[in-house]
């Protein structure tokens, strides 16, 4: 049986290529999308999300829209200069004929949970707004869940969101902070992974020899994106594989290496969105309780790649 997942997202490019990869692949039955703020504002996240669902012949799959701020204050606005003003590499999609259904995301997570107790993964891939919304609306879903895996964090590397943070939790920390915390079973698959796994040009190649819609989506935004991490990272070519990285670990968490530690999430000051795990041998008052969260540490970057390249290409 397929695992069922709710993919909550803002897409974003990588937000695209997760989508899709997830969309191909038999282990996965995507059961809805959910959109928050991140890369680009909510209301456009949702216009991506259904175009994305419509070049994927998928638009029997809901898309619920989510919160527009994080849970503390306004959202200090998109990243045009990682994904373009439209969240898709400037590409001047069609507008969407879809449209989202009358229900807000954490409604929507909250009834698809407890209405199927112990079946639904959730694959957050952006901020962590609507999950702690879930959270907040009916918390029996902690115990409901089958599990929840998210790209986003820092363990014991840097961030890129900020020196310290990554950009996921940057946007709200707040939410990130409940999330870790919940008690239900976490994976955090963030740059301590994603930053050691990169799609080269000679991968991204592929996209653009493939004969099929979606990977020809990818084709056309991916080089903006690519624009980004090569001027940014020195010495990189291509990609860091962000968002699919999270779809790899539901597909098969053997690819990845995980420590299980707690994690409290900094809400002031410069370490504000820095996720602090609790290493064995050193803890304090703020960690002590805190449920054990998976950590993604390690990877087999090559199977990640070669894996999402194997479904989209
Ligand atoms: C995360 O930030 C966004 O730009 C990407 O879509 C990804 O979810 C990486 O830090
Ligand atoms: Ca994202």
């Amino acid at each position: 049986m397929p695992q069922k997942i709710i993919i909550d997202t803002d897409p974003g490019v990588d937000d695209a290529m997760a989508i899709f990869f997830a969309l191909r692949s038999p282990e996965l039955d995507v059961i809805g999308l959910t959109t928050i703020f991140g890369n680009v504002h909510t209301e456009l996240a949702t216009v991506n999300a259904l175009r994305l669902l419509a070049i994927a012949g998928r638009t029997d799959i809901p898309v619920a829209e989510g919160a527009h701020d994080p849970l503390t204050g306004p959202f200090e606005g998109p990243v045009p200069y990682v994904h373009g003003d439209d969240g898709q590499g400037n590409v001047n999609l069609p507008p969407a004929d879809n449209r989202a259904i009358p229900q807000t995301a954490a409604a929507f997570i909250v009834e698809q949970v407890m209405a199927a107790p112990g079946a639904i993964t959730l694959v957050p891939i952006g901020p962590l707004t609507n999950i702690a919304l879930a959270l907040r609306l009916e918390p029996r879903i902690a115990a409901n869940v089958k599990n929840v895996v998210l790209m986003g964090g820092n363990a014991l590397v840097p961030g890129n969101a900020s020196p310290s943070a990554e950009a996921n939790i940057h946007n709200d920390p707040e939410a990130a902070d409940i999330v870790f915390g919940a008690g239900w079973p976490v994976t955090m698959v963030g740059l301590d992974v994603t930053h050691k796994t990169n799609m080269t040009p000679e991968h991204l190649d592929a996209y653009a020899q493939a004969d099929n819609p979606l990977a020809q989506h990818i084709a056309r935004i991916v080089p903006f994106y690519r624009a980004y991490f090569e001027r940014s990272f020195s010495g990189v070519k291509g990609i860091y594989v962000h968002d699919s990285s999270a779809i790899a670990y539901v597909i098969d968490p053997t690819l990845f290496e995980v420590e299980r530690w707690p994690i409290r999430v900094a809400t002031q000051g410069i370490s504000r969105g820095k996720t602090w795990p609790a290493l064995p041998g050193v803890t304090g008052p703020a960690w002590e309780g805190r449920p054990l969260v998976n950590v993604c540490v390690g990877v087999d970057a090559d199977r990640v790649v070669a894996l999402e390249l194997d479904r989209l290409t």
